[in-house]
């Protein structure tokens, strides 16, 4: 369906959208895709993946027809159908608490293990046909997965179940779902990238390029001389109880699935943990600095 641009929000600059049903008038940036366009305003179902073209984590219908959100001029999506996993299942059922099929269908196959891919899998294979769906290695050729090793979508898309029911005391030795799950399938899970921390200027996450190594010093100064960088945070600004905390946290909600969820449990379980006050350093038994 094709909206028309009044005069006024032409002369605003601003250009009509219709994202999940509802309609706005926006201007995106000079050069903004769909994707950074739709999460600027709380549409975390889109996710990031590489930017590329190539993940199709960033999926997203426009006109009822799979997009790579990220390779979309967001001006482009303007007076179009834009539709996300948020808005898949329709805004009635969504008052009536109930999935799209292709959602269902994913939840009883737990075709998802992070999670991260699940929103862009379930918006393209929620459009595939017949015909495509018997040709799923080329129909899904958009979409990568790191987690699951397709065949979970694949039995998700064939109708297989894989969860039982979580009977007290039975525990032990079943298929249990992920508690993720509706979260998952609904775009409603926050991953780290979706959390947003009052204040924050712009948050870099550093990462240690030795897969195995034991850090026996930072040195935070010559990154500090680095024009606009505000501030550095180590493992010794996490105050001692927000350490502890966040540990209990970390093991009660990553054990069924992948560590990509938890850094989003942890700024949940601590959301002022990077904007406290840097505590007074002691030396630790075991580092040296
Ligand atoms: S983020 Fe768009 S295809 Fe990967
Ligand atoms: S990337 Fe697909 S479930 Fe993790």
């Amino acid at each position: 369906m094709k909206h028309t641009v009044t005069r006024a929000q032409s002369a605003a600059g601003g250009l009509n959208y219709r994202v999940n049903g509802k309609l706005f008038s926006a201007a995106p940036a000079p050069g903004q895709c769909l994707r950074t366009f739709l999460r600027d305003r709380g549409v975390f179902g889109v996710k990031k993946g590489c930017d590329a073209g190539d993940c199709g984590a960033c999926t997203v219908w426009l006109d009822g027809v799979p997009v790579h959100s990220c390779l979309m001029p967001a001006f482009r999506a303007a007076g179009r159908e834009i539709t996300t996993i948020e808005g898949l299942a329709g805004e009635a059922a969504q008052s009536a608490g109930t999935l799209h099929p292709i959602q269902r269908a994913f939840l009883d196959a737990q075709a998802f293990q992070c999670g991260f891919c699940a929103a862009g899998m379930i918006m393209t294979a929620a459009a595939l046909d017949a015909k495509q769906r018997a040709d799923l290695p080329h129909a899904l050729k958009g979409n990568l997965c790191r987690c699951t090793g397709y065949r979970s979508i694949r039995d998700a898309l064939s109708g297989v179940s894989a969860v039982e029911d979580d009977v007290a005391g039975r525990a032990c030795g079943a298929s249990l779902p992920n508690p993720f799950s509706e979260g998952i399938v609904t775009g409603r899970a926050r991953y780290t990238m979706d959390i947003a921390v009052d204040g924050l200027l712009h948050l870099k996450v550093l990462r240690s390029p030795h897969a195995h190594a034991r850090i026996v010093a930072i040195n935070r100064d010559k990154t500090l001389a680095v024009p606009g960088v505000v501030e550095v945070f180590t493992w010794e600004d996490a105050p001692r109880s927000a350490r502890r905390r966040t540990r209990i946290t970390w093991l009660i909600r990553t054990t069924p699935m992948c560590s990509t969820m938890w850094p989003a449990s942890l700024a949940s379980a601590s959301p002022r943990l990077w904007v406290k006050p840097r505590p007074p350093r002691k030396p630790v038994a075991g580092f040296s600095r």
